[in-house]
């Protein structure tokens, strides 16, 4: 009975605690905005994360509220109050942060997992320059030479697809992480170290959203560690860079090259493998979901499939006969067997090299390309209707970085705003028939912030070119070669 006594008395002081806790760090002018706080301590995190992991998604949670409450609402959730809107003209202000209105509002774990130097956590002209170092290797010039890995990646794939049980989800995981890890430090598509690699990279992606609980056995404590063994990979990589034992042109390469050139353009060992991280985080679960939503749409939408498989027929016929030709000529050049005597031929024939050289170089430029733009372009429509359909990235969170107003309702500095995506790719007045998969909806161009499946503003998608191609290969193998 004392026991009983005791229990409950400790359960009414927690409670007190919470409301009265809550009550002092309640941000008073939030008053105005519409929405519940939910329960002291826990407020709408149960609600949260349940319809999170069900199958409507995010979607459930911030649709209910905004029929209740309009566009923008109140909530607090996993001890942060936060603001949810969404719309065009709240995507424009929220996403192009103009005079650095917002900043990017990162949570603690990830923040942990990602390290400070990450470029999710920088701001004003260091996120600039960290983008700046990053977009020339993920431009579609600086991909081409990624293309006949990425293409030889896919036809080894979908080679081994019959002789074992498929699942797409993670066929498509571990395709896009040979790839990126290809992209990023050269790495094997098979042996020890893409072994260590994939292994590290599931512990810590698996961390990403866990509970900040650094204690040994939680998902967090297992990730933090794996961040270690993968930055001592990144090390010994680094360093087989720097004493010249291992030159590469890839992403490391590129940001090693920079070493010798202004201040700007360096970036400290510990800026690499944070960024590093961050690529591959970033990078590696949205393709493989866009992947694995796209099979999906298709599986259901034949006439889309159909379609889609006509054009890549298509696009493969004049591939074949361009890339042969093409090579059989660079082959059989029979010029250097002239070679003789006279000084006068030699000259003519050194000259005669030279145009070769430079035709050949011509003719490999325009082949890569060709292959590139002609997967890119017919895809465009598929690729973004799935990245609508699916909306991959839920919401978008930033952090007030000053007062402003937004639908009418104050935002004071240092709240969380939230743009609800899911809302805005399902808009009726912008896509008609929303929940239908329709490439076609792409066929002409739609207002700006109405599609925001790579972003926009000055956090954009950097590596939306690099999962463009991806997708484009993948894509193009699969219905070439099966029904
Ligand atoms: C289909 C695949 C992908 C989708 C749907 C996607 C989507 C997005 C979106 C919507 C954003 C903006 C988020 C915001 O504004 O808060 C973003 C940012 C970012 N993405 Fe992607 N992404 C994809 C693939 C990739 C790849 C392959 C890479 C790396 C190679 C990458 C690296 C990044 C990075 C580093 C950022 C943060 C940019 C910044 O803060 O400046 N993404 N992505």
């Amino acid at each position: 009975m004392a026991l009983m006594i005791w229990i409950v008395g400790l359960v009414m002081v927690i409670v007190t605690l919470a409301f009265l806790l809550r009550a002092v760090a309640f941000p008073k002018e939030m008053e105005a905005i519409p929405g519940s706080l939910g329960w002291p301590l826990i407020g709408e995190s149960f609600s949260f994360i349940s319809e999170f992991s069900s199958p409507a998604g995010i979607f459930s949670f911030m649709n209910k509220r905004q029929q209740r409450y309009g566009k923008v609402f109140k909530s607090y959730v996993l001890g942060r109050y936060m603001v949810f809107t969404t719309g065009r003209e709240a995507s424009k202000m929220l996403l192009t942060g103009k005079d650095g209105m917002v900043s990017l509002n990162l949570f603690y774990t990830g923040q942990k997992v990602l390290g400070p130097n990450s470029l999710l956590q920088m701001n004003g002209e260091d996120h600039k320059r960290l983008r700046r170092l990053i977009a020339e290797p993920l431009s579609i010039d600086g991909l081409k030479k990624y293309f006949h890995f990425i293409n030889d990646l896919a036809m080894q794939m979908f080679d081994e697809w019959p002789a074992r049980k498929v699942l797409v989800l993670e066929e498509a995981s571990t395709f896009t992480l040979k790839v990126i890890g290809n992209m990023i430090m050269s790495l094997e598509p098979t042996g020890e170290e893409q072994e260590k690699f994939r292994e590290y990279f599931k512990i810590i992606s698996s961390s990403f959203a866990s509970l900040p609980l650094k204690i040994p056995g939680t998902a967090f404590y297992r990730g933090m560690k794996a961040r270690d063994r993968m930055f001592q990979m990144l090390d010994r990589i680094i360093a087989r860079r720097r004493n010249g034992r291992d030159l590469q042109q890839d992403f490391l390469g590129s940001l090693i090259s920079k070493e010798g050139s202004e201040d700007d353009e360096k970036l400290t060992d510990a800026q690499m493998k944070d960024n590093i991280l961050t690529l591959l985080i970033a990078g590696h679960d949205t393709t493989t979901a866009a992947l694995t939503w796209l099979v999906k749409f298709l599986g259901e939408n034949l006439a889309a499939l159909d379609k889609l498989r006509d054009e890549h027929m298509e696009i493969r016929s004049k591939r074949e006969f361009g890339s042969s030709l093409t090579w059989s000529q660079v082959n059989n050049m029979p010029y250097t067997a002239k070679v003789r005597i006279i000084i006068i031929i030699i000259i003519i024939i050194i000259i005669i090299i030279i145009i070769i050289i430079i035709i050949i170089i011509i003719l490999i430029y325009y082949i890569m390309n060709r292959n590139m733009q002609l997967i890119l372009f017919f895809d465009v429509q598929v690729v973004s209707e799935t990245l609508r359909r699916a909306t991959i990235l839920p919401w978008y969170s930033r952090k007030a970085a000053q007062d402003f107003e937004i639908n009418g309702y104050s935002i004071k500095k240092g709240w969380s705003v939230n743009l609800d995506v899911v809302s805005i790719h399902h808009d009726p007045q912008v896509f008609a028939d929303p929940h239908k998969f329709d490439p076609s909806r792409f066929d002409d161009p739609l207002r700006s912030f109405s599609f925001l499946g790579f972003g926009n503003g000055p956090r954009m998608c950097p590596g939306m070119n690099l999962a463009k191609l991806e997708i484009s290969i993948f894509i193009h193998h699969l219905v070439c070669r099966y029904k």
